[in-house]
């Protein structure tokens, strides 16, 4: 089963040690833990946890501002863990998390429109493309119902 858990104290050394040789799409443990605090206000980061074994990291932004949607990014899957059906459960459990939250009607995330993996489990959790990001149209703006 896979869950969702904040990084804390507790748990801080095991994600930041996450195995992560690229960089693509997304950066190392410690990059995305730095943007975590950086937008603290309105996001947490959380690891992704198979069992009790962690296996990812992924900042959701929890408490939009009034008028935003959700929306969650730096999203992986560590080296070790890939292609085993855990990104597909972990983008589940976080659709969950906003539907058991119940703040807000959709969920939002920009894809770089090369990242074939990530746009086949955003379109199974029932994400649609909506328009490019106008920051670089080489990124989609996917949209979901809560
Ligand atoms: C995208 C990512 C989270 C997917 O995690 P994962 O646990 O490997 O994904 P899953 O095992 O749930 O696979 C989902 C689908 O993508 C496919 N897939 C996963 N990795 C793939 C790869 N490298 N090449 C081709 N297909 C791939 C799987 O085969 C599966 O499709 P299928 O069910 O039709 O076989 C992971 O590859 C990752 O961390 N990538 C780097 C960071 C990133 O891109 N994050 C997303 C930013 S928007």
């Amino acid at each position: 089963m896979v869950t969702l858990r904040a990084v804390d104290a507790q748990n801080f050394d095991e994600i930041v040690n996450l195995k992560r040789e690229s960089v693509q799409y997304v950066g190392r443990p410690e990059y995305v833990l730095a943007e975590a605090y950086v937008y603290r206000d309105d996001s947490t980061a959380y690891g992704i946890y198979s069992g009790d074994t962690p296996v990812g990291l992924v900042i959701i932004r929890d408490r939009p501002e009034e008028g935003y949607p959700y929306s969650f990014t730096g999203l992986f899957i560590a080296d070790d863990y890939q292609r085993r059906g855990l990104g597909l459960a972990a983008v589940e459990a976080i659709m969950n998390k906003f539907r058991a939250d119940g703040l807000r009607d959709s969920v939002e995330i920009q894809v770089n429109q090369s990242n074939i993996p990530a746009i086949k489990i955003y379109r199974r959790c029932g994400f649609l493309e909506i328009r490019r990001a106008g920051w670089n149209p080489d990124f989609i703006v996917m949209r979901a119902e809560v």
